[in-house]
């Protein structure tokens, strides 16, 4: 019994091992080997053997209706069989079979037999897959149209791929959505035709229902197909289907201008019909008959919706209709639009340009014009704006109211239509009279230039109470004349009258004329005293050095005194007082001037000098309104 143990245990150890160590010869072959049309397939054929047995033989074989040997290899010997594989295979060190140019015709299963001698056989097989890609897809849309009330699911478009292998799937896109038969009205014919060459032609007929929405859709088709390792994919180029759908609706717009319409504008107007095709457009215009107020139709002229009136005069504000017809649903539908065109008239005015007024005068000027909209006014004058409103008030008008005035009319809201009337407004009156300085100092025999200046309208005309050389101005609301007289001793009674007259009424002024005394200064032999009415010229040399001198201290220490006064502000800055002081031009320096006069230092004015009058603060003059300003 104790012997028993160790043997048994043996036995069963060794059937273990047996069992472990598999009887069998194993072969392993991949399932499939895939491989493209004229590429080489390799086909893997590995063994185990049990025990330290050595392969005997190793044998390559197809099955097709049967089994076929393409190769052996022995331990002394290795052949191909004269099949079809006999120039295209061959055998690699570690088994592999290699198979050259495949043909479609070499898919099919291969086996690989290992032969162990007293260990038996073993083997496996290799499913061979061949493949091709096919051309890429062609599409074809119906060009036709595709009409969307169409009951019946419309052909789209055929695509073909040709020459795959195996079969390549072809698959519809719209709009980069795939469809699939029986969705959404979808309907996939495909056909697969096997070629000659035992490649397939796949071709897949789309039909489906659209609608109007997809008008603007693209559709392709895609291919599918398999190489060896890999799924891959063609795309065929995007087509449009031209889909006819039925009007449902018209509009008539103001195509331009943007802005509101007026006089003169070029006028679009556009109809459109929503179908398609597009349909025929007529265009009408639209009245009501005077009599029974029934609508009037007038055709008028226009091409492809579009209708152009140049130049638009008022009278084509009226109704516009545009009536479409749809020729393949029959539908004809309208539409209207009222073209308001904008306009403005002529000004009118009252009074009526020229107005005369009389100075004081008050007025009001109306001014109206009719437009197709509430209008607004203003009032222009010298390019400025006075007044706003149709009606301008003038009140206590003066002779510089007079002048060229505008009304200016426009239309809000429709920019560049206005319209404007001119009024021109004389202001009419007796002269107004203004000389420059009531009192003058004069010299006898003097040759004194007086001026005069009137205003008012008509143009006034001036005279003088002397004879003399007299030069008139004459400018727009005023006259003025300048006479140059010699200074008598009647003149000097009597002043020099300034007469204005017009068909209004006359005025004068009255210009005071005062003897100027001359006197010398006390130095030498020179006398001391006015000098009055002559002139005396004949004095020595000797004389006038002197008096120079003198002259020149006088100067120095009036300058000092002026200097003093200016400093205390007696003099305002600016003051002609230098003018005041300064001889008469004809004069030679020897002599001071006094003024010999009864009346108030201002009322009266020295002659300034042969250069004529010089305005003055304070002038007279300035209390009449200049008025060309
Ligand atoms: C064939 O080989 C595969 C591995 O390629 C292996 O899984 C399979 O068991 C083998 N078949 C036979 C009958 O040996
Ligand atoms: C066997 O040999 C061939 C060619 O010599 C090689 O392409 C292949 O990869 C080898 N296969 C294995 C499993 O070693
Ligand atoms: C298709 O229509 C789109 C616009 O809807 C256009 O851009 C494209 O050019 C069209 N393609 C063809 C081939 O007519
Ligand atoms: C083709 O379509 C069938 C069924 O839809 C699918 O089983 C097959 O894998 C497809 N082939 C390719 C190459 O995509
Ligand atoms: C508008 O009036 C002008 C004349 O002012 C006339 O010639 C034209 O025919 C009229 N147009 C319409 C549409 O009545
Ligand atoms: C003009 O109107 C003013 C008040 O604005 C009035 O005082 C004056 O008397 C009027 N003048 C005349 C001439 O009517
Ligand atoms: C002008 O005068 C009229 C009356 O004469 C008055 O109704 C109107 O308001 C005045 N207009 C202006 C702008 O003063
Ligand atoms: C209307 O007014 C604008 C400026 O406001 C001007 O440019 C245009 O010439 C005017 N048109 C007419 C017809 O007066
Ligand atoms: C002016 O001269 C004319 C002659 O030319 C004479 O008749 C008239 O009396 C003179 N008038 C004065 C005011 O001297
Ligand atoms: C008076 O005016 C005339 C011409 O305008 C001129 O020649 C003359 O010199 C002036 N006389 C005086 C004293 O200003």
């Amino acid at each position: 019994m104790a012997l028993c143990i160790p043997v048994l245990s043996l036995l069963l150890l060794c059937s273990f091992f047996r069992r472990a160590l598999s009887d069998r010869v194993e072969v392993l072959l991949p399932d499939v080997v895939e491989v493209r049309e004229g590429g080489t397939a390799s086909i893997t054929c590995s063994f185990s053997i049990p025990g330290h047995s050595h392969y005997s033989y190793l044998h390559w074989l197809y099955e097709k209706n049967g089994r076929t040997n393409i190769y052996y290899m022995g331990q002394d010997r290795q052949f191909a069989y004269d099949t079809e594989y006999k120039d295209r295979i061959r055998m690699a060190d570690n088994f592999t079979l290699l198979i050259s140019e495949v043909t479609l015709q070499d898919e099919r299963t291969f086996l690989c037999q290992i032969g162990a001698g007293p260990a038996g056989f073993g083997e496996n097989r290799t499913e061979l897959r061949v493949y091709k890609s096919p051309e890429p897809p062609d599409i074809t849309v119906n060009d036709v149209g595709i009409l969307v009330t169409d009951d019946e699911t419309p052909e789209i478009a055929k695509c073909k791929s040709r020459n795959g292998y195996p079969t390549p799937n072809i698959t519809w896109y719209k709009n980069r959505n795939s469809l699939h038969q029986g969705r959404d009205g979808v309907n996939i014919a495909t056909t697969v035709i096997k070629e000659s060459s035992g490649l397939y032609t796949v071709s897949s007929t789309l039909h489906s229902r659209l609608s109007k929405e997809d008008r603007n859709a693209s559709f392709y088709c895609e291919v599918n197909y398999r190489l060896p390792g890999m799924d891959r994919m063609m795309e065929s180029e995007r087509v449009n289907v031209t889909i006819l759908y039925p009007m449902e609706s018209v509009t008539l717009v103001v195509e331009s201008p943007s802005r509101l319409v007026m006089e003169g504008d070029r006028v679009v107007l556009r109809c459109k019909g929503d179908g398609n095709p597009p349909p025929a457009y007529t265009f009408l215009r639209v009245q009501e008959d005077p009599v029974d107020g029934a609508e009037m139709e007038e055709e008028i002229e226009a091409s492809d919706g579009l209708l152009i009136l140049e130049s638009v005069r008022r009278n084509e504000s009226v109704h516009y209709r545009c009536r479409a017809l749809d020729f393949n649903s029959g539908v004809s539908l309208q539409a209207d639009t009222m073209l308001s065109v904008n306009y403005l008239d002529a000004i009118q005015m009252w009074p009526e340009s020229p107005v005369e007024l009389s100075l004081g005068d008050n007025a009001t000027i109306h001014c109206s014009a009719m437009g197709s909209r509430t209008l607004a006014f203003h009032w222009q004058w010298k390019g400025e704006v006075i007044a706003l409103g149709p009606l301008l008030n003038l009140s206590s008008v003066d002779f510089k109211s007079s002048g060229h005035y505008s009304c200016v009319a426009t239309v809000p809201g429709v920019p560049g239509l206005n319209a404007s009337k001119g009024v021109t407004i004389v202001v009419k009156g007796p002269p107004l009279v203004s000389v420059k300085h009531h009192s003058l100092w004069v010299l006898v025999n003097d040759v004194i230039n007086v001026t005069c200046e009137a205003f008012g309208h008509p143009a006034p005309e001036i005279t003088w109470s002397v004879n003399g050389s007299v030069l008139h101005k004459r400018e727009t609301h005023q006259v003025s004349s300048e006479l140059s007289v010699q200074v008598t001793q009647e003149l000097l009674r009597s002043g020099v009258m300034c007469y204005a007259r017009n068909s209004l009424g006359s005025s004068e002024e009255l210009i005071r004329l005062q003897e100027v005394t001359v006197t010398t200064h006390p130095t030498a032999n020179n006398t001391v005293g006015p000098i009055q009415k002559e002139r005396k010229r004949e004095e020595s040399k000797g004389v006038l050095i002197v008096a120079i001198i003198v002259c020149i201290l006088a100067i120095a220490v009036l300058g000092a005194v002026l200097y003093f006064l200016y400093k205390k502000g007696k003099i305002p800055c600016g003051h002609s007082g230098k003018q005041d002081i300064t001889k008469p031009g004809t004069q030679p320096e020897d002599i001071v001037v006094e003024m010999k006069s009864d009346k108030a230092p201002e009322e009266t004015e020295l002659l300034p000098g042969p250069t004529g009058e010089k305005p003055l603060p304070g002038d007279q003059g300035e209390k009449y309104i200049d008025l060309r300003n």
